[in-house]
């Protein structure tokens, strides 16, 4: 379903449900909203006090009109109650067949695993209408994954699993954010959703499996953008929450240890593989590893690249 002006489209089996017991929850609220107002309106001028003698009446109390104001909200309650905990069960528990993707979010990028053993970095790729569930779990603070036009969110957070599950109705590309503030990167924290046919799925298996035709330094490129490296590291002389990738290889850098490196081949795949071995001086250790993110010929094409960022 198109958006509206206030939701967003409608691209999930469970978003209808979300929605209808919003909506229902909203009108209801206007409608109270309204009648209670303006209620205090029309009696603030109906009952106003008219001459210097006349006082209001000692009412006590009305039973049929306290039954009518208990009895009414109780009953709402209950319908939203039940409504409410349909909806969530029907959200929480993923259908049998649902096909499993682990997924890490640690600062600042989302990481994908498959059951086929693929794994993606800030991009979901999922066929359409089948039931996805995603296995969560943090390696450092705690973020949060949200597709808005599945209506589906979920804190994830280290050292226990959490769980979504969803099964998109349209194909597309939608976006997911983190929605739990976590550090300097959050803003950035974004990644797609990309929901395709059978035929374009099987495809994407096929070329995952296959590696990139591009040439190294091409690849390299891609893979800065794709694996969220520019997260941290600017490519224009700017330091941000690491060292710039401008200039880098062949640049002698001061570690905390007092130390100093030339950045080679071996050093950047150390630093890839294994961050706080050797740290650049002024930095914080805050850089993940890419350890069983990153295949061998990725990291020989990030080297390739960073020797072309001058
Ligand atoms: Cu991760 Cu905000």
């Amino acid at each position: 379903m198109n958006p509206n002006f206030y939701l967003p489209a409608q691209n999930s089996t469970v978003a209808s449900d979300v929605d209808a017991l919003f909506n229902f929850v909203l009108y209801l609220s206007y409608f109270f909203f309204l009648l209670v107002t303006g209620g205090s309106f029309y009696f603030a001028i109906k009952f106003r006090k008219k001459g210097k003698r006349e006082f209001t009446p000692g009412i006590s109390h009305n039973t049929t009109l306290e039954l009518f104001w208990t009895i009414i909200p109780t009953i709402l309650f209950f319908v939203i109650f039940v409504w409410g905990f349909n909806t969530y069960l029907k959200m929480s528990i993923p259908p049998a067949n649902s096909v499993e993707i682990k997924v890490t979010a640690q600062k600042w990028f989302w990481t994908f695993s498959y059951p086929d053993g693929a794994v993606t970095t800030n991009e979901i790729v999922v066929q359409a209408n089948k039931p996805y569930k995603m296995l969560m779990s943090s390696k450092d603070v705690i973020h949060s994954f949200y597709i808005p036009t599945f209506r589906v969110k979920m804190d994830v957070l280290p050292n226990q699993y959490t769980h979504v599950w969803f099964q998109a109705t349209q194909m597309g590309e939608f976006d997911l954010f983190c929605t739990e503030y976590c550090g300097k990167g959050h803003s950035e924290m974004i990644g797609k959703v990309k929901v395709v046919s059978d035929d374009e799925y099987a495809a994407w298996e096929a070329q995952n499996a296959a590696g990139s035709s591009l040439p190294p330094e091409e690849l390299g490129k891609e893979l800065y953008k794709s694996k969220a490296c520019f997260t941290c590291h600017t490519t224009d002389g700017n330091p941000s929450v690491g060292p710039t990738f401008k200039g880098i290889f062949g640049r002698t850098e001061n570690l905390t240890d007092g130390s100093s490196v030339v950045v080679d081949e071996n050093y950047i795949r150390e630093s890839i593989l294994e961050p706080q071995k050797k740290l650049v001086d002024g930095f914080q250790p805050v850089m993940p590893t890419f350890q069983g993110i990153l295949k061998n010929e990725e990291i020989d094409a990030l080297i390739a690249y960073l020797k072309t960022v001058k």
